[in-house]
């Protein structure tokens, strides 16, 4: 297989766990195995007796169950569980596409959304985001200008990594009517969803809002469980789910048996889970704010309506990944260049974490010394 090096894998692999002040984490607080059982009564004496054996494919039915009650149209046939949302993502383009099939992806991405099709022969269009007035917009009449009749999937993201775009619902809607329109799947990576900063945010899967829809979701982010290594691909499209567990039986087979217990807990208990972490979000946010305004001249900033994330311009003649690199080195500092995206003088920041508040205290002692006395 002749696939792209993941450029913001291998800088976490390589930074994530040495640096000593995370700022663009993408996930949210992370819990204890036993404040989560804690969550629940009884929990902790289930999870002792829990048997090690091998699991369903399809994950066990209690937790697709579980799943189900964050969409409105998907049931538990509809779902395939998945070890995080790396595996359906990667399943689903090697599964249901072939060579010299077309795809459109939102773009900038996270890499596995592009290069996962490039390395099976497709040709991939990007679907660029534009900025208007500092805000990021994704122009649905550029969208219907790149389909062909060869277009087999549209890869979407909502909340969007990197720059904290999220589609409102009559842009859901329109997108939906084009994609049946053309007869073309709809790939959603909705690994954000659940962490709108208001309900009004609030719009439907994929998988719920079209019938040749796909949607990723997965424990790590809003949930902040990303060491369950649980998600899944929800599709009301048999065939589409059909062709991913064909082919997971040659890479997980099935999933982590403690695993998909926990994660049946996280979900009963989402509400509490996201009331924190939702929190934990606005009080940073507030934090950026007072820091982007403070520094405006030097930082331009899209504050999300959603998601853990956001993409911050420089608005100095600076190399992206040299800043970020001397920002680590001087400070300890972890900011994510645009570089990793090849979308350059940007970086990512993430709101998502406790420790924060820390880190933004260290970036500003950079911003003094470096940008502000010289
Ligand atoms: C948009 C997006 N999709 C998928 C993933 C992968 O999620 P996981 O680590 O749970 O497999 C990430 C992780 O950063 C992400 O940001």
């Amino acid at each position: 297989m002749n696939i792209a090096p993941f450029k913001l894998e291998r800088y976490y692999t390589i930074h994530e766990f040495s640096a000593k002040y995370p700022l663009c984490n993408s996930d949210c607080e992370a819990m204890s195995i036993k404040d989560l059982l804690s969550l629940e009564k009884g929990a902790m004496d289930k999870f002792h007796d829990l048997w090690l054996g091998y699991t369903e494919t399809k994950g066990h039915p209690d937790l697709r169950k579980d799943i189900t009650t964050i969409y409105s149209q998907i049931t538990p046939n509809d779902l395939l569980v998945c070890t995080g949302a790396q595996e359906p993502i990667f399943l689903f383009s090697q599964a249901n596409l072939a060579l010299g099939d077309e795809v459109i992806v939102q773009w900038p991405c996270y890499q596995s959304l592009q290069s996962v099709p490039e390395s099976i022969g497709c040709k991939v269009s990007e679907w660029k985001v534009k900025y208007e007035d500092n805000i990021p917009v994704f122009d649905i009449e550029d969208l219907k200008k790149m389909i062909t009749s060869k277009t087999k999937v549209i890869y979407l993201n909502t909340p969007h990594n990197p720059t904290g775009f999220h589609f409102s619902k009559e842009e859901q809607t329109t997108i939906v009517e084009i994609a049946r329109a053309h007869n073309i799947i709809i790939f959603c990576d909705e690994v954000y969803r659940e962490l709108e900063h208001s309900p009004d945010y609030t719009i439907p899967a994929f998988a719920d809002a079209y019938e040749h829809g796909v949607s990723v979701g997965v424990m790590s982010k809003a949930y902040g469980l990303p060491g369950l290594r649980i998600g899944w691909i929800a599709s009301r499209n048999s065939k589409i789910l059909e062709n991913v567990a064909i082919l997971k039986e040659y890479t997980t087979i099935c999933n982590a048996g403690p695993s998909e217990f926990l994660a049946g807990i996280g979900l009963r208990n989402r509400d509490k889970i996201l009331e924190r972490n939702l929190r934990i979000i606005h009080k940073n946010l507030s934090l950026f704010d007072i820091f982007f305004n403070k520094y405006s001249d030097l930082f331009s900033w899209y504050r999300p309506n959603a998601g853990p994330i956001a993409f911050v311009k420089m608005n100095f003649d600076r190399n992206d990944a040299k800043f970020a690199e001397n920002v680590l080195k001087k400070q300890g500092v972890l900011l994510l260049p645009g570089d990793i995206y090849n979308f350059k003088g940007f970086f990512r920041i993430g709101f998502g974490k406790t420790a924060m508040p820390k880190a933004l205290e260290q970036f500003e002692a950079f911003v003094i010394e470096n940008l502000v006395n010289v």
